[in-house]
């Protein structure tokens, strides 16, 4: 029989988690660490220098820094289109100073014995490192259901053709057979190099096939259809416990600083007045697209509150090619700022829709809130997630032609204005409403997460 005694030192309560470096992946990652926390485990983080999270912000943590040479590759984030190469120069950079960590971190006198190892799931080498040492991977896949569905469908690497189509091409609006809810132009979204895409979703995939469990920042009632073919294609245990934000918002672990001046003024915005822009924190566009993002905004004539990241412009700084004169033309109708307090702003009574790239987090952040999307995606899992907030689930419009003034104020007017956007605001805020219940005591991710806690604790 088990004594009190040997219960606490067979059920160890010590996690190690290794977010991918970007904000989009730290946020989750830290966020899924506070929640476990506050379910008993003592949290120990292993990252990468670069974009390292501010250990200041997370006093309850244990943060062990490791060498990543992204140094050497830094100055091509400007420049290099193709978003695959930074994760898979990462999965080769971080191999030895991660294993050297971590064997140490197994090892380390007077702690209790790791449960498991946490780790994003595009850093698939570090499934062969917890095998070497005998510790249970679980992954984190920041991303949505679809996405996974769409990468383990996509031809990434077979029929490179389908990728390089542009508009003169006549299968350009058709749907991807492989997986019809894509057309052929999102497909060319995706990546610009498709052997490099085809190598990053198949290791990660195959990884995630291999580890102890997959965690999914995604409810159940969001994406139950493919939750069940998911379950046949990953037989490994699958907890979706999301969204993680409304358990802890992402402000700690956010790597720019958030201007919280904006918030005073939206105060002063009718209520759901204000269109709220943001493309994130990785997504680049040209000086032709952002200036006709800001003519889009000046002709629909509503108070807009725009996110310029620094460096998001291709060639400009922050905001040198806006058009002549815009910012006095536009007055206090609108603000530009580096970076927001997303989450307050969406979820203020004044923000009326959010014009978004349709990064993971920003969508279920709106979902939350019940607010509806204009879609511009720009590369990577955007254009799967953009399809089904505007297909499936039918709470934004996506902009089938890019950033281009006519179909912008168009788009603003159907959401803002019309009768089919008060359609989406009701569908969007039915959606916020099963959000609520599935974290409500008995709701499904509720019972997602106490299920995780259990399994944790079996090891
Ligand atoms: C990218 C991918 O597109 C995403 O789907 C993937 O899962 C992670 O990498 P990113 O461009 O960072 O994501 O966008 P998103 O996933 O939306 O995350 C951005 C985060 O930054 C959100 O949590 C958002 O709240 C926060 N943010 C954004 C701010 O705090 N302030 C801002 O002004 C803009």
């Amino acid at each position: 029989m088990e004594t009190l005694g040997s219960v606490s030192t067979l059920r160890s309560r010590r996690i190690i988690l290794f977010p991918l470096p970007f904000q989009g992946h730290i946020n989750p990652m830290l966020q899924l660490a506070n929640i476990l926390h506050t379910r008993g485990f003592k949290i120990t983080i292993i990252h990468a220098e670069y974009n390292s999270p501010n250990p200041s912000n997370y006093p309850h943590f244990a943060f062990k820094p490791i060498k990543d040479r992204f140094s050497e590759i830094a100055d091509q984030l400007a420049t290099n289109r193709d978003g695959t190469y930074f994760a898979r120069y990462l999965n080769k950079s971080c191999v030895d100073s991660f294993t050297d960590c971590l064997a140490e971190l197994l090892v380390e006198p007077g702690e209790e014995r790791v449960a498991c190892v946490i780790t994003d799931a595009c850093f698939y080498f570090t499934q062969a490192v917890a095998d070497d040492l005998k510790l249970p991977r679980i992954v984190l896949r920041t991303s949505g259901l679809g996405c996974t569905l769409a990468c383990d469908a996509l031809p990434f690497c077979s029929k490179k053709a389908c990728f390089y189509l542009t508009k003169q091409d006549s299968d350009y609006e058709a749907s991807v057979p492989e997986f019809p809810l894509l057309k052929f132009k999102d497909i060319a979204n995706i990546t610009i190099n498709p052997q490099g895409m085809g190598d990053l979703t198949s290791n990660i995939l195959n990884q995630m096939r291999a580890s102890a469990g997959i965690i999914w920042n995604t409810f159940k009632e969001l994406e139950e259809s493919d939750l069940e073919t998911l379950s046949q294609d990953f037989q490994v245990p699958s907890f979706t416990l999301g969204p993680f934000h409304k358990y802890f918002p992402a402000s700690g672990s956010s790597l720019i600083e958030q201007d919280r001046t904006i918030l005073s003024w939206l105060d002063k915005q009718p209520p759901k007045s204000v269109v709220y822009v943001s493309f994130g924190s990785v997504a680049h566009i040209t000086k032709s697209e952002f200036q006709e993002v800001a003519h889009g905004l000046a002709n629909i004539g509503l108070p807009f509150l725009w996110v310029v990241r620094p460096g998001m412009v291709v060639g400009s700084e922050w905001l040198e090619s806006l058009p002549e004169n815009f910012l006095e033309r536009m007055g206090d109708r609108g603000r530009i700022v580096k970076w927001s307090p997303q989450q307050e702003v969406l979820a203020h009574p004044a923000t009326g829709c959010f014009w978004t790239h349709n990064g993971w987090n920003s969508t279920l952040e709106s979902i939350c809130e019940g607010v509806p999307m204009i879609c511009s995606p720009c590369l990577g899992d955007q254009p799967i997630n953009a399809r089904y907030v505007s297909d499936v689930w039918k709470i934004g419009v996506l902009l089938e032609d890019g950033f281009e003034r006519v179909g912008i104020k168009m788009a603003i007017k159907r959401v803002m204005m019309d009768k089919e956007g008060e359609e989406m605001r009701e569908r969007v805020s039915c959606l916020k409403e099963k959000v609520n219940l599935s974290l409500a005591e008995g709701g499904s991710s509720c019972r997602s997460l106490n299920n995780l806690v259990d399994y944790i604790l079996s090891f």
